[in-house]
């Protein structure tokens, strides 16, 4: 998409401000607007002044040594996650204060109070140990939202194991994909999951997985859903049996500041997904941070993220920024609208939940089954929400704020990506005016600013590239086994700047308003998937010559998937050929990549060199005029396709 969109003519139009409520602001976490002008007269000494809210068995000797592209954070510094998260609560009050309150998709539910949570994650850390699970090994997690997730993280950041998270929606190519890349030796899962009232069968896509992992040696299974299964004598083993027999202490490792903490995948502009690598100094330093002023966090607070906890959103803001803040945190396994679309407001009546962060693929599909869902439930205990994972449109922005925040409630509408590890441009809730699809502007700390391809700042109101211009503690520090990729494809494309991928305008008030990706990744449903993972996937079916993959806007996911496709001779076009394909991608990536569109061509429009023009696909996906076919290798065929194409459309 071109920063010059059409969404930029949308946002232009946007001039509502919604200050802050009074009410809110007399108890805001950030009240002052000085720590702008703090952190950007002294970075360094706002960050170490951040550091401080965390425990370091040795304090750290530089706060930041910054050799472009590659940044160290907090040098010489000694810590440990999971002790930040859990045993310094401990000495406090908080020891029996509920650290997460989990609903499953069926209505059981649970509470764990950090003292619980404390116990099972030592309990499982031991385990891990006893396994022969050493610092710095690699260990993946394929797990549905219950409680066996965020301890066997924190069971993996005690003990200095790296932890790799694969999405439980993703299938079992992808999962193989990603065990392989970084080399695991043990799994951890689940025989299910459940789902819109379905069960996901994780061990049996796990099996699959494991055909073509040799390198896996253990798989730990936790029992959720309790079908039958299959279990391999030797290599797979009870998650309830190893624990039964754990002893309740293991001590947490004192790692280092730039030890890695986690990699997490997510999709570029190749076919294959990049391991982003976090460390555990600056990553948890930023994440605290950010979770305290931007969520503005009390311990009275019942905070919910809906985000999976297989995306970055749950690893910052459920799991790590809230526990090492000391919050409650709300989990719920399941589906928003099972078994009605009430669920969720259901929920936070249930609970209490005061704060409450969502995606605003989620607010459209709420917006759509309409407001008297919410009216029925109390909605009253809600005093802050928040959106993040794609620009959220004006019109459920100004949704959100009447019926679910009920014109009480700030919301934060945070911009920030895998890569960054946490939130970089956003409102402070007490402190910053609202522009309904706007960011607004970068929190303290961060340098962000909009530009051309050659580094220079646009005028306001112009579009540009966003890119970051200063380091910052949370920040991936480089892509697993490709160090080289990482320089090239986030600090050389734009000179001495963090290149975001995204299109963005700053308006006359200095707010960003972020317009999409600018490269050949889609964003459906708030999840990053690349154009290139989706071609791979067609052409990995037989019947597949050549595909072209392409994101056209859609009502309530923001973007859906469209697949031109060129079938091999002799092949015909059918539509259960098209299901077919549809259902290959599900298989080798999973249902968040399905198509929504197959549309069979005998040729696709190329340059001259042989470049598909994926530009001119968007054009006619979008029923637009076409843009500039000069280049086109043949320029009367992709005039027949607009045709065909606009023909079965109806
Ligand atoms: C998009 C999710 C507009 C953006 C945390 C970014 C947003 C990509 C916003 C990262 C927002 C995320 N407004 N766009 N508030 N938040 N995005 O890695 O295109 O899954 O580059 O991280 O989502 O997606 P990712």
């Amino acid at each position: 998409m071109s920063p010059e969109g059409k969404a930029l003519e949308a946002l232009l139009h946007e001039n509502r401000v919604f200050n802050p409520p009074q009410a809110f602001v007399e108890q805001a976490n950030i009240k002052s607007s000085e720590v702008y002008g703090f952190a950007s007269k002294d970075p360094e000494a706002y960050w170490a002044q951040a550091a401080g809210r965390l425990h370091w068995f040795r304090r750290w000797d530089r706060v930041l040594e910054w050799d472009y592209p590659k940044a160290r954070w907090f040098d010489g510094g000694l810590l440990n996650v999971s002790y930040n998260c859990l045993d310094r609560h401990l000495d406090s009050w908080r020891r029996n204060k509920a650290a997460l309150i989990w609903e499953g998709e069926p209505g059981d539910s649970c509470v764990l109070t950090y003292r619980d949570l404390y116990r099972e994650v030592n309990k499982f850390a031991a385990v891990l140990r006893h396994l022969g699970v050493k610092r710095g090994d690699r260990v993946t997690l394929y797990l549905p939202m219950i409680p066996e997730l965020p301890i066997a993280m924190l069971a993996c950041a005690r003990i200095g194991a790296v932890h790799n998270v694969v999405f439980g929606g993703f299938s079992a190519e992808a999962l193989r994909d990603r065990m392989n890349d970084i080399g695991t030796k043990i799994l951890i899962t689940a025989d299910g999951g459940y789902r819109k009232g379905n069960i996901v069968p994780l061990k049996e896509n796990a099996d699959l997985a494991l055909e073509q992992a040799p390198g896996v040696e253990k798989v730990i299974v936790a029992k959720r859903t309790g079908q039958k299964i299959n279990f391999r004598q030797g290599r797979d083993l009870w998650w309830h049996e190893l624990m039964a027999l754990a002893p309740p202490y293991s001590p947490p490792e004192e790692m280092e500041a730039e030890d890695p903490l986690f990699i997490l995948h997510t999709s570029g502009t190749t076919g294959k997904p990049k391991g982003v690598v976090h460390t555990t100094g600056g990553y948890l330093v930023g994440t605290a941070t950010t979770a305290h002023m931007v969520f503005d966090l009390k311990d009275e607070d019942v905070y919910w993220c809906t985000a999976d906890i297989g995306w970055i959103t749950g690893h910052s803001y459920v799991v790590y920024g809230p526990l090492a803040n000391g919050a409650t945190v709300l989990i719920y396994e399941g589906s928003p609208e099972y078994p009605r679309p009430d669920r969720f407001w259901q929920i936070i009546a249930k609970y209490g939940v005061t704060i409450f962060y969502t995606a605003p693929t989620a607010i459209r599909s709420f917006m759509r089954s309409g407001p008297a869902h919410p009216a029925r439930h109390d909605l009253s205990s809600l005093r802050l929400l928040g959106t993040v994972g794609e620009p959220i449109n004006p019109e459920a922005w100004v949704w959100y704020y009447n019926h679910i925040g009920r014109q009480r409630c700030p919301i934060v509408d945070t911009w920030w990506q895998t890569e960054t590890g946490m939130i970089l441009i956003s409102p402070l809730p007490g402190l910053t005016p609202l522009k309904p699809g706007s960011a607004t502007r970068p929190l303290p700390g961060i340098v962000a600013d909009v530009v051309d391809d050659y580094g220079r700042p646009v005028p306001p109101g112009k579009g540009g590239y966003l890119v970051i211009k200063q380091p910052w503690p949370a920040m991936m520090r480089t892509i697993y086994g490709d160090p080289e990729r990482y320089s090239r494809q986030y600090w050389q494309r734009i000179p001495g700047c963090y290149f975001t991928g995204d299109g963005a305008r700053k308006d006359a008030d200095g707010y960003i308003w972020v317009l999409g990706r600018v490269d050949d990744v889609i964003n459906v449903s708030g999840h990053r998937i690349g154009t290139m993972e989706v071609e791979s996937a067609l052409v990995d079916h037989q019947a597949v010559a050549e595909a072209a993959v392409i994101s056209r806007s859609h009502a309530i996911k923001g973007e859906a998937i469209v697949a031109f496709v060129t079938i091999k001779d002799g092949i015909e076009p059918t539509p259960e050929l098209a299901n077919e394909l549809k259902a290959h991608v599900v298989k080798k990536i999973g249902a968040l990549a399905r198509p929504e569109e197959v549309f069979f061509t005998a040729e696709l429009p190329k340059t001259r060199s042989g470049k598909i023009m994926r530009r001119l696909l968007r054009d006619i996906a979008e029923g637009r005029a076409l843009g500039d076919v000069t280049t086109l290798a043949d320029p009367a065929a992709v005039n027949k396709l607009r045709q065909a194409y606009a023909a079965e459309e109806g």
